[in-house]
């Protein structure tokens, strides 16, 4: 094959162009229940159309690959593309659709490939401030592609890293940038939707990695976890530096389920309570018995003052997070407008009996990823990427629903 695309996308531009809402025209180019699965989104909507590659091209012989985009294009879709807009083709792993931006180029698209394809997507990470005050440092750590979010907090150039993604180097990364050296890295739970760089950090760089001990039995196997964690302890007080950072425990998801306070102020909640949903608590198989125990926790989180800020796990809507990409809100502002909380100020039967109906899909990876997460399996590369594959479902009410190929 020649003709490679010289013009690239990466997913650091990517990311920022979602953000300021960019004009912008995808063109996906891998098969269907691919892109069912997954797909690139930002916190506003764009136009993308998905044309499975094989669709689109009918090579003859040794032809030009980009040669035969043009005809394909020229035949099928050149009344879909945008010319008044850029055009980014992606695919799985941006091999193929640098052969597609090469061709949409030729026909004089303003067209660009994303450097990596959904492979680099799913493995980009972004941070942003949330607070940086004389006392300390927080930081949310975004991976825009799985929805997932991580925190970090310095204080006189220490550091705790809060529910790392695997790829940790990004924590060192950040850690290195606020002049801080890690010393402790915790877990709010035994995470079920991706795997978690905790153990590894704490092992890699001799630091404590802290986890609540319910959570330290895999559930569903009742195994209790391989990796050398620190048991948390409810109420429990640690330091960073000048920060005060207090576990606070509300099973529900999980039995072993924790949010850390930090000054009294920021609430890592896990996955207890998201910006535009509440946990789903039937990922250890037990929705029934679980479920009053996300009814306490919650109604106990809610005690809290209202101005105390929200920094989820995850989000499941990227248009919830703030014009700089921070995925925060106060406890107030929640219980004005999160469908779980208003649930919740309804009453035990109606909140247990709407969280009950509202149950996703279970994923079977998840039960996977947990023992991967508890030391129990041990995936490679590759099997990594395929367990990670896709936006995390750890909120109620939450199914991707199938979508057609134009949007
Ligand atoms: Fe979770």
């Amino acid at each position: 094959m020649t003709g490679k695309a010289t013009a690239v996308t990466r997913p650091q531009q990517l990311w920022e162009r979602l953000l300021r809402n960019a004009p912008m025209f995808i063109l996906d180019v891998r098969n269907r229940d691919e892109f069912e699965r997954w797909r690139v989104e930002g916190p506003h909507s764009v136009p993308t159309l998905n044309v499975p590659y094989f669709d689109l091209l009918d090579l003859e012989g040794k032809e030009d690959v980009a040669e035969a985009v043009m005809r394909g294009v020229k035949t099928q879709l050149m009344a879909q593309l945008p010319a008044d807009r850029p055009i980014l083709a992606v695919c799985a792993e941006g091999n193929t659709s640098a052969y597609v931006a090469e061709g949409l180029r030729r026909l004089g698209f303003d067209a660009a490939n994303l450097e990596g394809g959904m492979e680099a997507w799913g493995n980009f990470y972004a941070w942003r401030p949330v607070e940086e005050s004389e006392r300390f440092s927080l930081y949310q750590v975004v991976r825009p592609a799985r929805g997932c979010l991580s925190h970090v907090l310095a204080s006189e150039h220490r550091a705790a890293v809060f529910d790392p993604a695997r790829h940790i180097g990004i924590y060192r990364e950040l850690a290195a940038a606020l002049d801080a050296r890690i010393e402790r890295v915790l877990d709010t739970h035994l995470h079920a939707d991706h795997l978690s760089g905790g153990p590894a950090l704490g092992q890699d760089d001799h630091i404590p990695y802290h986890l609540h001990p319910y959570d330290a039995i895999h559930p569903v196997d009742l195994l209790p976890a391989r990796v050398a964690y620190r048991p948390l302890e409810a109420g429990q007080t640690l330091r960073i530096g000048r920060a005060e950072v207090r576990a606070l425990h509300f099973p529900g998801h999980t039995l072993g389920m924790v949010a850390f306070l930090i000054e009294g102020r920021y609430l890592l909640s896990g996955d207890s309570l998201f910006l535009e949903s509440v946990a789903r608590p039937d990922l250890g198989g037990k929705a029934e018995a679980w479920t009053p125990l996300l009814y306490d926790s919650l109604t106990r989180m809610a005690e809290l003052p209202d101005e105390t800020v929200v920094l989820p796990a995850h989000y499941s809507d990227s248009a919830a997070g703030d014009g700089n990409g921070v995925f925060r809100a106060t406890l107030g502002e929640l219980k004005q407008r999160n469908p779980g909380l208003l649930k919740l100020a309804e009453g035990e039967k109606i909140f247990c009996d709407y969280i009950l109906a509202n149950l996703p899909l279970f994923p079977p990876a998840y039960v996977e990823i947990k023992r991967a997460n508890a030391g129990l399996a041990s995936p490679d590369e590759r099997q990594a990427q395929e367990l990670e594959l896709g936006r995390n479902i750890c909120a109620v009410g939450k199914t991707p629903a199938p979508r057609p190929g134009m949007s």
